[in-house]
């Protein structure tokens, strides 16, 4: 048996190793504090549980959905104040990893470029290389707010690419972008002959009375962009995989012909309940959620800077991004937190070349327990840095 040399195209599966520390360390009984994948730890909203059993026992539910997902789901993708046709522009996805992957099959050619954030969530490069396209990562800098910079990306590659991935509030930087930002992607999408997937996996949540924009809002974006949004992290559905897609007709219909010949839509009463999600806002969970997470944000944020860490305060996400200490990399400073302190952080490498020197926290366990974790970093790293000052406290750069 030989699977196909395209698999070999795969870097590998980062996260096997860690998952065998974290094994080891609790079978011998280590209290880990796992902050690591970034999976809601909150329950679905109870009115969205209640609806899919409803509507589990709803015949018509039980036969093959429409692969476009349902006339009421789609009319609800329209999200943000956004026009657009329902019929023409908007599909549902069983998640958004499944359209972000399969949009790249209806796009890239071997031989082709797709444009990558760099950092950024794994799928967008591992599609590319197994369809046989060539990533082209778009550095993502502290410097310049972790936004690419769109007119250094050589005509070479311009030429070749067909593709390009945004996302934003990101993963797994924090960062957020404005309408500007949006508007200068969508002026280069349309005079490259680019389409734009802007990933909106967070925009959702956002803190400090922040509202992240939709790439839809700038005129003209949905000839050349589309939109994927997702009711995994908003309502804690992670389970569910449901999400859509909005925006170019063209590019929706490329990703019809991939999904029609792959996949057979989602359970009608998975979308049910997720427009029971949409229903019961504005405010209602969204608002609670961002009110918690924003809260365990604070508690990590202070117990970190106490602890000697400079991490860069989020605007959006659950996701706390943040330099390693000098002279530590990110896999081995992830390595120590997890056997010194068992506390799980994904090292930024994960996410690409340009996230060494970072790791990732996600807000995934209550307040108590950030701050224990917070607080076993700092006692580990005193005892390795001895010189460093503990229990500082720094006055917290807000700059909004
Ligand atoms: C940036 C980004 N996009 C997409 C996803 C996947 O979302 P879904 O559960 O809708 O497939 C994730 C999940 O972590 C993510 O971080």
């Amino acid at each position: 048996m030989r699977p196909a040399r395209r698999l070999e195209r795969v870097p590998p599966y980062f996260f096997a190793e860690m998952d065998r520390t974290k094994a080891r360390l609790r079978r011998n009984g280590a209290d880990l504090i796992d902050l690591g994948v970034g999976d809601p730890d909150i329950p679905t909203p109870g009115p969205v549980i209640q609806k899919l059993c409803e509507q589990a026992s709803v015949p018509a539910n039980h036969r093959y959905p429409a692969y476009e997902g349902s006339g009421e789901f789609r009319h609800y993708l329209s999200r943000f104040g956004v026009r657009l046709d329902p019929e023409r522009q908007a599909m549902a996805l069983i998640g958004s990893k499944e359209g972000l992957s399969h949009l790249v099959w209806a796009f890239a050619d071997p031989g082709d470029c797709v444009l990558v954030p760099d950092p950024s969530y794994p799928v967008y490069a591992a599609q590319t290389l197994l369809a046989g396209a060539s990533p082209f990562y778009m550095p993502l800098e502290k410097e310049d707010d972790f936004l690419p910079d769109l007119g250094s990306i050589p005509p070479g590659v311009l030429s070749r690419a067909k593709l390009m991935f945004l996302n934003y509030p990101n993963n797994p930087t924090s960062a957020t972008c404005s309408l500007d930002f949006f508007k200068e992607a969508v002026g280069f999408a349309r005079e490259h002959g680019i389409l734009i997937c802007h990933d909106a996996a967070y925009i959702e949540m956002t803190y400090d009375g922040f509202l992240a924009p939709s790439i839809l809002e700038v005129e003209g974006a949905e000839e050349v962009a589309v939109e994927t949004y997702s009711w995994s992290k908003p309502f804690n559905m992670t389970g569910w995989r449901i999400a859509g897609v909005v925006g170019s007709e063209q590019a929706i219909s490329a990703l019809r012909v991939v999904k029609t010949n792959t996949d057979s839509g989602q359970f009608t009463a998975v979308q049910m309940a997720a427009v029971a999600a949409l229903e019961a806002e504005p405010g209602l969970f969204i608002e609670t959620m961002n009110r918690t997470y924003s809260a365990r944000r604070d508690v990590l944020l202070e117990g970190l800077s106490k602890a000697g860490l400079y991490p860069i305060l989020p605007r959006g996400t659950f996701y706390v991004w943040c330099p390693v200490p000098a002279g530590h990399d990110s896999a081995g400073f992830s390595e120590t937190l997890l056997e010194q302190a068992h506390v799980v952080v994904i090292p930024g490498s994960a996410y690409g070349a340009r996230g060494e020197g970072y790791v990732r926290f996600a807000l995934t366990v209550g307040e108590s327990r950030l701050e224990e974790a917070a607080s076993r970093i700092g006692t580990v790293l005193a005892s390795r840095m001895p010189g460093r000052a503990r229990g500082e406290t720094r006055e917290w750069p807000r700059p909004y």
